[in-house]
C-alpha cells in the first residue's frame, strides 16, 4: 500500500479531527463512498463490487446488481478460474481488475469471495473458489496480490461462515472449532498472511449466536491477534447490527451507512464513557490509511479493453474442464454440426446479484463457429423463460441432429436457478434441457454437452452423451473459448475445484443445510472430497478431475527427506511427461494422508499443487512444498495447530481419486506431550462414515462442538425487534401490510426492465421473508433509517405512540 502520509503524520492528523469527524470516517457517505473531510484534505474513496469484474454504478445504487453499471470486463467467475489451479493466471486476473479500478477511480474492489462450498445448493457458489481451503487460500492470495500490485485494495469476503444464502442476514452458523479453523477460516488465513488484503468484509450471518459484524473472536482475536491482519474490517452492505459493539469487536467501516444515526451513537458512546476513544482512533487510522492512497494512483489511467477481453478468453480456455470424451473431441473442422441450445447464442456467462457485470462485449459459440468456418445449423432447443420441455422445439432439435456428424448441446442452469439471495432446492438441470439429451441421443449418439452453471449438478443422463465440456460461468469471452476447446485450437486443462456428487443426498451437509434461524455444521471437517474419500462414497466426478487431449505420465516421486521434524519443510519432487501428441498443461496435486489416530482425520487432504506445461514427449520435474500445516490438525485442547509423530503418506496424482505415486515420510512432533482429542467414545460416527446419508446425531455433534447446541426460537408477537424477519412479523397486521408493500415496490422496481424482472425479481422475492426489519433501512433507498425501522417495530409491537414518534422524527 502506497500512501501519501507516514503513520506518524496520520496519527497527528487524527488528533486534529473532531469526534464527529472521526465517527464519520467509519461509515459511508453513500452507497459506495466514504466521507471526505475537506478542511483536512482527506478524500473520500470508493469501494465497489467485485469480484470478477467491476460493477461501478453511476446513477442509482444498490447492493444486488439491479441498477446498471459502467461497462467492465466480465472475467470468468471464481467457480471456473479456480479450476485452473493456476496462481500465476489468477495474479494476472488481479492485475487486470486493478487496472480497471484505476481507470474508474475505485480504491477497493469487493472481492475475492472465499467462502467454502459446503453444499452445491448454496446460491452463490459461483462467486466462491472451492470446497478446499488450500486451493481457496492460494487462489485468493494470487488475486489479491494482483489487484494490490496496482495500489488498489481488495475486500476478501464474506468473513466468515456465510455458506448459504437462505436467511444469510440472520442465520447462526454453528461450527465446531476444528472445522472452523481447518475448513472455513483456513483460506482467509492464508490470504491474510500472504497478501494482506486492504480490507476484509465481515459477513451478515451470526457465528455462535453473535453477529459476525460484532464478533470479537473472529474480527480481532483471530484476524488481527493471531493472523496479523493490518487492514480494515468493512461490513457487508447492511451487516452492521449494533454499531458501537461492532466497533469494539473490530469492525472499522460500516457500509453503506445508517444515514448518520450510528455515527451519533458512536459520538454519544465516547461522550458517556461506554466506548474508549482510542478504539475509534484506531478505526479512523485504518480508514485514513486507505483514503490517503488515492494521490498515489495515476489519475488518467486507461486499460486496454481488447487486451482484457483476450485475457478473459484465455482464462476461460485455461480453466474449462473436459469431463467426458469418448474419442469425440476435438472435432474435425469439416464435420457437419448441429448446434443446439439458446446458450449458444445467449450464453449464461455470469451469476445474478451484486457481482453482475455490464460486460464490454459478449462472445457466443454461434458467432465464433461462423468465424472459424465451421459448417453448422442451429436451433434453440429450449425456451429461456420456462424449464418445461417444448414439444415443437425438441422436434426441431431432433430433426436438425439427424444425419449430422456431431451435436453440440449448449445447456445448463438458467439464471433463475442460482443467484445471490437464495439457494437452489435441487441440483438437476431443467427438464427441458434433459429432454433434449434424451430425445436426440435416440437418433444421434454423437452428442457433446457444453455445460453452463455455477456449481455441481446431477447427471443421470451422462451415459447418453459422448463428450462433456464444463464451461461453468465463463465470463464475457466464454463462448469463443468453448469453440477453441471443441475444435482443439486449445487443449483443455482445467480440473474440478469441487466434487460433483451422483446425487444431492450424497452431500455431507444434506441433512443440515438451509436453516433460517441456525445451521448446525454437523459434518464438521468432512466437507467435499474430505467426506467422499473418507466415506468411500462413489462420486460422479471427483475433486481435481479433468481430461486433456493429451496424456501425462508421472514418475520419479522423491522427497527431500523421509524423516523430518514438524518444524522442517519438505519438498516433493515429481516428474511429469507429456506422452501424447499435442502440447498440454497438467495440474499436479499432492495430498497427505495422516496416520491413524485417536482424532478423526480425512482420508486425504490437498496440501500442495502445481501446473506444468509440456510439449509432446517433453518431461519436467515439479517441486511442491509442504510444511508443518500440511501435517497438522487443529487441536482444541491447546487451541493451536498440532502435528502427531508418525508416518504420513504423500499421495501425488491427477485428481483426488487418480493417485499416481505414493511416498511416505516420518514426521517427528515438536509437541509429543500434547493430549490429542479422542471422540471415539462420545462421537463414534465421525470415525465411521459409511452410511447411505451422513447422519451425525446431535449428541455426537455436541461432543465435537464442545457445548450444547442452542436452537434460536422465532420471535413472538409483541416481542419483535429490528432483527425480527418479515416472515416473523406476519403475525401482525402492520407486518402483513409491510410485507405486501415491499413485494409491490420490488415488482415496480423492475416493471420497465423485463430482463431484470426475469433475473432479479426472483432474488428479491426469495430474500424478503428472511429479511430483518433492520435491513429495510438500507433497502428503502433513503426513505427509512434505523430509527424509523425501530418505529415500525414499535408499531408492530402495538406501541403505537412510541412508534409514530420515531417515524415522524426528523
Ligand atoms: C453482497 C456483497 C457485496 C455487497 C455490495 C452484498 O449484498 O453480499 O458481496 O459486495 O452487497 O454490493
Amino acid at each position: 500500500m502506497k500512501k501519501s502520509k507516514t503513520t506518524a503524520e496520520i496519527k497527528t492528523l487524527i488528533s486534529e479531527l473532531t469526534l464527529e469527524e472521526k465517527a464519520g470516517q467509519t461509515s459511508g457517505q453513500n452507497f459506495w463512498e466514504t466521507k471526505p473531510i475537506e478542511r483536512k484534505s482527506i478524500p473520500s474513496f470508493m469501494l465497489t463490487d467485485g469480484p470478477h469484474g467491476l460493477r461501478k454504478q453511476v446513477s442509482s445504487a444498490d447492493h444486488l446488481g439491479i441498477s446498471q453499471s459502467v461497462p467492465a470486463t466480465c472475467f470468468p467467475l471464481a467457480c471456473l478460474t479456480a479450476c485452473s489451479f493456476d496462481t500465476a493466471l489468477m495474479q494476472r486476473l488481479g492485475e487486470a481488475l486493478g487496472e480497471e479500478c484505476l481507470q474508474e477511480n475505485v480504491t477497493v474492489l469487493l472481492g475475492p469471495g472465499a467462502n467454502i462450498k459446503r453444499s452445491p445448493l448454496c446460491g452463490r457458489n459461483f462467486e466462491y473458489i472451492s470446497e478446499d481451503p488450500l486451493l481457496t487460500g492460494e487462489m485468493a492470495t494470487a488475486l489479491i496480490n494482483g489487484v494490490q500490485s496496482k495500489n488498489v485494495g481488495t475486500s476478501m469476503k464474506h468473513y466468515a461462515l456465510n455458506n448459504q444464502e437462505r436467511a444469510r442476514l440472520t442465520c447462526d452458523s454453528q461450527t465446531d472449532e476444528r472445522a472452523l479453523r481447518e475448513i472455513y477460516l483456513a483460506g482467509f488465513e492464508t490470504a491474510v498472511k500472504k497478501a494482506q488484503p486492504w480490507t476484509m468484509m465481515c459477513s451478515y450471518n451470526k457465528y455462535d449466536g453473535t453477529y459476525v459484524s460484532e464478533n470479537k473472536k473472529l474480527l480481532t482475536d483471530i484476524l488481527r491477534d493471531e493472523w496479523g491482519f493490518e487492514g480494515a474490517v468493512v461490513t457487508d452492505w447492511g451487516a452492521c447490527n449494533d454499531r458501537v459493539e461492532g466497533l469494539k469487536a473490530g469492525q472499522d467501516l460500516e457500509m453503506p451507512s445508517s444515514g448518520g444515526v450510528n455515527d451519533i451513537c458512536i459520538v454519544n458512546a465516547v461522550k458517556n464513557g461506554t466506548l474508549d476513544e482510542t478504539v475509534l482512533d484506531t478505526a479512523t487510522e485504518r480508514m485514513l490509511n486507505i483514503a490517503l492512497t488515492s494521490t498515489e494512483r495515476p489519475s488518467d489511467f486507461q486499460y486496454n479493453v481488447e487486451e482484457h477481453n483476450s485475457l478473459a478468453r484465455d482464462m476461460a480456455t485455461q480453466s474449462a474442464v473436459l469431463l467426458k470424451n469418448d474419442g469425440i473431441l476435438p472435432i474435425d473442422k469439416n464435420a457437419s454440426v448441429a448446434l443446439i441450445g439458446c446458450f449458444a447464442k445467449t450464453p449464461r456467462y455470469q451469476g445474478s446479484g451484486s457481482s453482475r457485470i455490464n460486460p464490454t462485449s459478449i462472445s457466443n459459440a454461434y458467432d465464433e463457429l461462423l468465424l472459424q468456418g465451421v459448417n453448422f445449423s442451429y436451433c434453440d432447443g429450449y425456451s429461456l423463460t420456462t424449464d418445461k420441455p417444448d414439444r415443437a422445439l425438441i422436434d426441431e432439435a431432433v430433426d436438425l441432429s439427424r444425419g449430422k456428424d456431431i451435436v453440440f448441446l449448449y445447456i445448463g442452469l438458467p439464471d433463475i436457478y442460482e443467484s445471490e439471495g437464495f439457494d437452489r432446492s435441487h441440483i438437476r438441470l431443467p427438464d427441458s434441457h434433459i429432454a433434449l439429451i434424451d430425445e436426440i441421443s435416440i437418433i444421434n449418439p454423437n452428442i457433446v454437452v457444453v455445460l453452463h452453471g455455477g456449481s455441481a449438478i446431477e447427471m443421470p443422463w451422462l451415459s447418453e452423451v459422448k463428450g462433456l465440456l464444463n464451461m461453468m460461468l465463463a465470463g464475457q469471452a466464454g463462448g469463443a473459448a468453448s469453440v477453441d476447446l471443441l475444435l482443439g485450437n486449445k487443449n483443455p486443462c482445467g480440473k474440478l475445484a469441487e466434487t460433483f456428487p451422483h446425487k444431492l443426498a450424497d452431500n455431507p451437509a444434506y441433512k443440515h443445510f438451509g436453516g433460517t434461524k441456525s445451521v448446525e455444521y454437523r459434518e464438521s471437517i468432512y466437507v467435499g472430497y474430505r467426506y467422499y474419500e473418507t466415506a468411500d462414497k462413489p462420486v460422479l466426478f471427483p475433486f481435481g478431475f479433468g481430461l486433456s487431449y493429451t496424456s501425462f505420465e508421472y514418475s520419479n516421486l522423491r522427497l527431500s527427506s523421509n524423516n523430518i521434524s514438524d518444524s522442517d519443510n519438505l519438498t516433493v519432487y515429481v516428474t511429469v511427461k507429456n506422452t501424447g501428441s499435442v502440447a498440454g498443461k497438467e495440474i499436479v496435486q499432492a495430498y497427505v494422508r495422516a496416520p491413524k489416530s485417536s482424532i478423526f482425520r480425512a482420508d486425504k487432504e490437498l496440501k500442495a499443487f502445481g501446473t506444468v506445461t509440456l510439449e509432446p514427449q517433453e518431461s519436467k520435474e515439479l517441486a511442491l512444498q509442504l510444511d508443518k500445516r500440511s501435517f497438522a490438525y487443529y487441536n482444541v485442547n491447546i487451541s493451536d495447530w498440532h502435528v502427531e509423530s508418525g508416518n504420513y503418506e504423500i499421495l501425488v496424482g491427477a485428481s483426488v481419486k487418480d493417485i499416481r505415486l505414493t511416498a511416505s515420510a516420518y514426521v517427528q512432533s515438536t509437541q509429543p506431550e500434547v493430549s490429542v482429542p479422542d471422540y471415539r467414545g462420545s462421537a463414534p460416527a465421525y470415525y465411521n462414515l459409511k452410511n447411505e446419508v451422513l447422519n451425525i446425531s446431535k449428541e455426537a455433534f455436541e461432543a465435537v462442538y464442545g457445548k450444547k447446541v442452542v436452537t434460536p426460537q422465532p420471535t413472538r408477537k409483541g416481542t419483535h425487534t429490528v432483527n425480527s424477519t418479515i416472515s416473523e412479523v406476519q403475525d401482525t397486521l402492520i407486518g402483513r401490510i409491510l410485507s405486501k408493500t415491499i413485494a409491490s415496490s420490488a415488482a415496480k422496481m423492475f416493471s420497465n426492465d423485463p430482463e431484470a424482472m426475469k433475473t432479479m425479481k426472483p432474488m428479491i422475492d426469495a430474500m424478503i421473508p428472511d429479511m430483518p426489519l433492520r435491513a429495510l433501512a438500507m433497502m428503502s433507498g433513503g426513505m427509512l433509517n434505523i430509527t424509523k425501522a425501530e418505529g415500525l417495530v414499535d408499531l408492530i409491537n402495538s406501541n403505537v405512540f412510541k412508534g409514530l414518534g420515531k417515524l415522524i422524527k426528523k
